[in-house]
Formats: structure tokens, C-alpha cells, sequence
């Protein structure tokens, strides 16, 4: 389509993840909404979650149980009202998202279901640092099946345009009083590499994560952090951005850098090996393979480092091949297309970056420092998450959040207008930029990350690695001023901002907390303290906290 006839919406969201289609879907009743995506609609994080979504259904569960594993995992980090926030509604997400049709697994086969039924017939699978079975799920390819149904209820709605090819450049924000609120975005066309202003009265950061900040990682090439760069560039604060999480099984094969082998695997009794088949995980934690992935993914690169090894092994070969094929049929077909029938025989595994647990601040409305600018899913910070993400809460406090967000801005609907007058993108660049420089950079900074700001840090190589990044930002800043932009090179800009800002709250982390481990400064410190950074105009490196309410 072509942006001209659709260039002023009432809520402009950027993102077609878990997060951005909810909002959409949730809003669409009372508002014009357009959803951007800067590749296909499927290219977030969300096609590619395999685990599931964790709920309490299971009458021997409870939600206390579900809040106190989340605050044990994130390590004295966790804000309380949050979890309870997320906790409390997500057994509600997971019933909206039924009605949608999200065709779950149920008890009764380890299949998925036609959609439909109700919350007593799923079936709950187990993950790592939870206490019961309560993970809602669609065989081992759950985000496949919630983004397929989303997408099409999103298709099926008079009030609802999806964008493909979309790249949200940066938010247009005036100034009102003391304080600033959004007026919406520039976006460039992929196709035409022409930037327009967007109109809108309230615009939604829903755009994922920053693992590809990391030269390995499960995540899709969309995580470039856009949506943080952003909001940082119109004056939000961000919080942890060191809380990297590093999923500890990811496919180590030469043809399938980030395929994920799903924590529900160690659920259902695989355990990890060596290379000679000695077990190892009962040495590291008494949970031994179901213990929280920061203890895994350490213990993992201890034991390749220990042994010189490239990988370990995951094994789920003495369990039935049928519950296997059942159970992971995703995982059982990629892994035989690549040689690998894990029926029978073990699966190659290394940590890769999985999570951003850090990102923009909001308050559990997903509101921003900005008037009417929201965030919400991956590219957030909730509080939720503390220092570790328990696994399957992610796509959980997409849904919630969503739902308030979109409550939210119904409340304050009536009484906004558009903001007038938008700017005009600065014209006047040269053609086209440097493909070998961006390309370099993005190898560069990628690697400068993984080796220097990974599972195991140290200030020394932090140090080297705020030098190194902040030389590649000024080189990638001068030839985003000059040149006519791309896609690549939006990214590049955003990822390299981004990795500054995991740098520099990592540096700032003088202890040991969760995912954050640092060899100078092993233990926990007395107090547990998030890490708040404020662009310089509103005051530099601010620690404590001090999350919106
Ligand atoms: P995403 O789904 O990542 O969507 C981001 C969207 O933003 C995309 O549409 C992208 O194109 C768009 N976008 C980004 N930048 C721009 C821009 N500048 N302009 C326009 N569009 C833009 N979590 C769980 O809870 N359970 C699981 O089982 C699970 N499994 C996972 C498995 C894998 C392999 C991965 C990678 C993650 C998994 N996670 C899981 C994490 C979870 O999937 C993500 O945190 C969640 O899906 C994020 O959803 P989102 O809507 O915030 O973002
Ligand atoms: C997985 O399936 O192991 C991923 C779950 C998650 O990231 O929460």
C-alpha cells in the first residue's frame, strides 16, 4: 500500500509481535489503528517461541506459587506490584487468546488442538525454576500458532491496516510544558528508501528485543533494539539493559545458527551431557537440568571452557520416540533435516543471546515518560523480569500489558487530538551509503559484544568494549547524517546505541546479580538496586528505584 492514503492513524503501532497485534486487536474497537513491521509481519520474536505461555490453571497450583518462582529467579530485582499485575491476568490472556482461536495443546494429546475449548482441557508443560507444570502450549511451536491466529483476527478487522516493509526511523515528539508528547513517527518504505512522517495520536513501541546485539543468539534479525534507540533518542529512560539473558540450548549445527532447542525438552526429563556422556548439572545446581537458565548457561560455558570443547549435549533419547515426535515435532523435523533423528541420538547445544530484560521504562499501563507514547512486550522494561526472566513469563506480559495499554489509551481517547503540524524528514543526503562499512560494522560490533560483554564479564573487557563501540558509533553517526538511509543501516545505528547502553549499565553493576556476572565483582551486592539511564538532558547516570509507578 502506499503511505499517502494512510498516513494519520489514532494509534500507530510499531511491531507485529505478541505485543503490538494484542494492542492492535484489543483497540481496534474504538480507534484507527496501523501496525508497522520493518520486514514480513512474522519476522519477531514471537513466530519463533516454542516453550509456551506460563499461567496458573491447574487447581494444585496457585498464583502465590507463580509469584514467588518469578521474584526467586529475578534475583531481588523483580518490582512485586508488577509480577502480581502480569501473574493475576494471565490465566485471562490465555482465555482471550482461546477465543481467538489459538489452537493450544490439550490434555487429552500432546497435539495441537483445532482451537477452541476451555482453560481445564490444556495441557501444562513443565520449564526450568518453575514449581509446577503451567506452561500453556502449542506442541513446541507456540508462537507460530498465537501469531497466526492474531494476524488473521488483525486481517479480518475494518479498523485494523498491517504495514510490511516498514522501518520505523525515529518518533516525532513536540514539546508541551515541562514535558514532551508524541505526535508519531518517520518511516522509511523499504521499497522506494523514502522517509514519511507519520501522524497519530498515540504511538506504541511494540518492537522486541536487542539480542542481535550478540554475534550468536535465537532471535530473529528484526531484534535490533529499534524501538529502545528510539525512545532513548526522544528522551525516555531506560532500565538493566546488562540483564542479557543467554538461553542455554541453542542448535549447535553449521546450516542453523539460531534454532532453539526449547526448555520444555528438559521438562519432559532430557538432560544436558558432555561430550564423553558424563551428566554434569547436579555439580552446578540440586535441580539439576530444570534449574533457572543463568545457572545452565554458566554452567554450560564453564564446562566447554573447562574441557575445550565447542558444545555440550542434550539428550532426550531414553523418553519414547513417539512422546517425542508428539511432543516436539518442530525441533524433531528441523533436527532430521539436518542429520540429527533425536529419537535416538543427542543434540549438539551452546548458549546463544535469547532476552532483553532491560529496555524502556514503563508503569504497568505500559505508559512511557512521554505523553502518548507507549511500550510494551520485549522492548520494554516492566519490572517484572528483575535480573533473570523465568522462562514462558515473556509472552505473558506481552498479553497483560497489551490489555492495559489499550485500556489506557481508551480512558484518555476522547480528550486527545492530533498534535498539528509534523516536521518533513531532512532531505539533501547522498545516494547511497557504504555497504562494505555497514556490514563490517554490524560484524564488528557483534562480535566486540559477544566476546566482551557475554555470559562472563569482567571490567577489563567491558572497558575495551565501551572503547571499541564507542569508535564504531561515531563512524556509523557520521554516515547516517550523510548518506540515504536503509534498512540495514537503521538497525545498525539503533544496535550500536543499544550495546552502548548494556555497556555502560554494565560497567555501572559493580556485583553479581542473575544474568549479570562479572569476575572482578562475584557476589551480590547487600542491596539489590535496578539501573536507571536517563539521556543526558534529563541528568546522567541515575541508580535506584525509581520506575514510574
Ligand atoms: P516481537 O515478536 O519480537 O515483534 C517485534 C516486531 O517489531 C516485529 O514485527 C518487527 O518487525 C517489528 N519492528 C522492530 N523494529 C521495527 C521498526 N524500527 N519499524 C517497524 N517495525 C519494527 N517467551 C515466552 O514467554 N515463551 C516462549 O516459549 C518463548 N520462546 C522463545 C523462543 C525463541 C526462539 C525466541 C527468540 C524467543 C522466545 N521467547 C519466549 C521470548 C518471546 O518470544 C518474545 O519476548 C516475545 O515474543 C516478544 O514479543 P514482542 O511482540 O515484544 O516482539
Ligand atoms: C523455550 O522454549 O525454551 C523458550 C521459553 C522462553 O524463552 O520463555
Amino acid at each position: 500500500m502506499t503511505l499517502s492514503s494512510a498516513c494519520k492513524f489514532d494509534i500507530l503501532i510499531i511491531g507485529s509481535g505478541a505485543a503490538g497485534l494484542t494492542l492492535a486487536l484489543r483497540s481496534a474497537g474504538f480507534a484507527s489503528v496501523g501496525v508497522l513491521s520493518k520486514a514480513s509481519l512474522e519476522q519477531g520474536a514471537t513466530f519463533y517461541a516454542q516453550g509456551g505461555i506460563a499461567a496458573v490453571l491447574d487447581e494444585g497450583d496457585s498464583l502465590e506459587s507463580h509469584i514467588e518462582d518469578t521474584i526467586t529467579v529475578g534475583a531481588g530485582l523483580c518490582h512485586r506490584g508488577m509480577v502480581e499485575h502480569v501473574v493475576n491476568n494471565s490465566a485471562g490472556a490465555v482465555r482471550w487468546l482461546l477465543e481467538q482461536g489459538v489452537p493450544f495443546s490439550t490434555r487429552s494429546g500432546a497435539g495441537a488442538s483445532g482451537g477452541g475449548g476451555d482453560l481445564s482441557s490444556l495441557h501444562l508443560a513443565q520449564e526450568g525454576a518453575h514449581s509446577h507444570r503451567r506452561i500453556i502450549h502449542a506442541t513446541d511451536a507456540t508462537g507460530k500458532a498465537v501469531f497466526q491466529t492474531l494476524r488473521q483476527r488483525a486481517r479480518e478487522h475494518a479498523g485494523i491496516r498491517l504495514m510490511e516493509g516498514w522501518t520505523a526511523v525515529d518518533l516525532i515528539t513536540q514539546d508541551v510544558g515541562a514535558g514532551r508528547r508524541c505526535a508519531g513517527a518517520f518511516v522509511l518504505d523499504d521499497a522506494s528508501r523514502r522517509v514519511f512522517a507519520v501522524e497519530a495520536k498515540f504511538v506504541v513501541l511494540a518492537t522486541g528485543g536487542a539480542s542481535k546485539a550478540y554475534l550468536y543468539t535465537t532471535n530473529p534479525d528484526s531484534a535490533s533494539g529499534d524501538g529502545i534507540a528510539m525512545a532513548w533518542r526522544a528522551g525516555c529512560r531506560v532500565a538493566n539493559m546488562e540483564f542479557n539473558q543467554f538461553h542455554p540450548t541453542c542448535l549447535y549445527h553449521p546450516h542453523a545458527r539460531s534454532f532453539l532447542i526449547t526448555e520444555a525438552m528438559r521438562g519432559e526429563g532430557a538432560w544436558l551431557e558432555l561430550p564423553g556422556g558424563e551428566r554434569f548439572m547436579e555439580r552446578f545446581d540440586s535441580r539439576g537440568e530444570l534449574a533457572s537458565r543463568d545457572i545452565v548457561a554458566r554452567a554450560i560455558d564453564h564446562e566447554t571452557k573447562r574441557l575445550g570443547e565447542d558444545c555440550v549435549y542434550l539428550n532426550i533419547s531414553h523418553q519414547p520416540a513417539e512422546l517425542v515426535r508428539e511432543r516436539f515435532p518442530t525441533i524433531h523435523r528441523r533436527c532430521l533435516e539436518l542429520g540429527i533423528d533425536i529419537t535416538r541420538e543427542r543434540i549438539p547445544v551452546v548458549p546463544a543471546a535469547h532476552y532483553t530484560c532491560g529496555g524502556v521504562m514503563i508503569n504497568r499501563h505500559g505508559e512511557t515518560d512521554i505523553e502518548n507514547l507507549y511500550a510494551v512486550g520485549e522492548t520494554s522494561f516492566s519490572g517484572l523480569h528483575g535480573a533473570n526472566r523465568i522462562a514462558s513469563n515473556s509472552l505473558s506480559e506481552c498479553f497483560v500489558i497489551a490489555f492495559s495499554a489499550a485500556e489506557s489509551i481508551a480512558r484518555k481517547f476522547a480528550g486527545t487530538g492530533f498534535a498539528g503540524h509534523c516536521p518533513a524528514w531532512p532531505e539533501g543526503r547522498a545516494e547511497s551509503g557504504d555497504d562494505i562499512l555497514v556490514s563490517h560494522n554490524w560484524d564488528e560490533l557483534r562480535r566486540c559484544m559477544w566476546d566482551f560483554v557475554g555470559i562472563v564479564r569482567s571490567d577489563s573487557r567491558l572497558k575495551r568494549a565501551e572503547r571499541r563501540l564507542e569508535l564504531l558509533r561515531g563512524e556509523i553517526h557520521d554516515h547516517f547524517r550523510s548518506h540515504r538511509i536503509s534498512r540495514d543501516l537503521v538497525e545498525l545505528r539503533n544496535l550500536a546505541l543499544v550495546a552502548g547502553l548494556i555497556v555502560r549499565s554494565a560497567a555501572a553493576r559493580k556485583e553479581s546479580r542473575g544474568l549479570h556476572y562479572n569476575l572482578d565483582h562475584p557476589e551480590p551486592a547487600p542491596e539489590a538496586c535496578d539501573t536507571v539511564i536517563a539521556p543526558r538532558e534529563h541528568g546522567d547516570l541515575l541508580r535506584g528505584d525509581q520506575a514510574l509507578s
